[in-house]
């Protein structure tokens, strides 16, 4: 048998609650919603549950509160398989919360950081060692930002290959995103990053070239939701198209395309097999009603 890979996810852990809703409110307007569900998200957690779904052995570092939330949450990692040993509980704080208005087509999301929001370079530092053994390690922006640098920092200095997801974006200096060797906005988050809008295909081509010349050694991965991702090919830009499919629930596509693009490189896999297999397991969790049941196994891809 193959060994599994070993990733470290270093992030956020959420409850979700979603209210689902035929289209979202206009301001100062009362909507009538359809349903609600407690479920365990938040970006770091829903990629750790993304790999281990797709077969690596994962260890989640972050932190929850010490209320209900905050077990459930830990129940359902354990659930997927993902390593809770390195995730602080906090009894004071309450756990991370996102409010999220859902419809068929799109949602909106408001976070409570809670827990999340106290996560410290120190509380990364004591799992150093984990991140070091790693085969690569995956990181977004839901937690401080020192914490986050302090994650890749560990992993840059042990060789580890790292995934840089800068969600929700936060401004960032040039050597701080240069930690990432695979940076992976969606459009807007790169309009953000790059500080204008593109007003078409061509024009968000002409910014991520200028991207690959301002960090040459960096891939970025631009995801575009329906219409698949883009990333830098050396001076070419390359397109893998997504498929066509029923969505259901948009939450946490992004998580899932992280979640595989992290599973290839930790497998040593070429860019060229697993951006495809990312992309279909992105389309695939839109099809499933929320963010960690959505996740595929690769059994589920092929
Ligand atoms: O990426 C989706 C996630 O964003 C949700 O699960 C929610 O918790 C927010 O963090």
């Amino acid at each position: 048998m193959t060994k599994k890979p070993n990733i470290v996810a270093a992030g956020s852990l959420n409850m979700d609650l979603v209210l689902t809703m035929p289209r979202l409110p206009r301001m100062g307007e009362t909507l009538q919603g359809d349903d609600i569900h407690y479920i365990s998200g938040g970006k770091g957690a829903n990629q750790a549950v993304g790999c281990a779904r797709l077969g690596a052995a994962v260890q989640m570092i972050g932190a929850v509160g010490g209320d209900g939330f905050g077990q459930q949450i830990m129940e359902r990692m354990r659930h997927f398989g993902v390593g809770t040993e390195t995730i602080d509980v906090l009894p004071d704080a309450s756990t991370g919360t996102a409010a999220i208005l859902h419809t068929a087509g799109d949602n909106c999301i408001v976070i409570v950081p809670g827990a999340n929001g106290r996560c410290t370079p120190e509380m990364i530092d004591r799992h150093s060692e984990t991140i070091a053994g790693a085969d690569s390690l995956i990181v977004q922006l839901e937690i401080p930002l020192p914490a986050v640098l302090t994650a890749l920092r560990i992993a840059r200095e042990a060789g580890v290959p790292t995934i840089f997801n800068p969600a929700p974006a936060l401004p960032l200096l040039d050597e701080q995103i240069r930690l990432g060797d695979y940076f992976t906005p969606n459009e807007t988050e790169f309009e953000f990053y790059c500080g204008s809008p593109a007003a078409s295909e061509e024009e968000l081509f002409q910014q991520m070239k200028a991207w690959r010349l301002r960090f040459p050694e960096q891939t970025l991965i631009v995801t575009r939701g329906k219409h698949g991702i883009s990333y830098t090919a050396g001076d070419e830009i390359v397109t893998v198209a997504a498929p066509v499919v029923q969505v259901k629930d948009t939450t946490g596509a992004g998580d899932s395309f992280n979640a595989a693009l992290c599973f290839g490189i930790a497998s040593g896999w070429s860019l060229e097999e697993t951006l495809p297999l990312a992309v279909k397991a992105a389309s695939y969790s839109v099809t499933v009603f929320g963010a960690q049941d959505g996740m595929p196994s690769l059994s589920d891809l092929t």
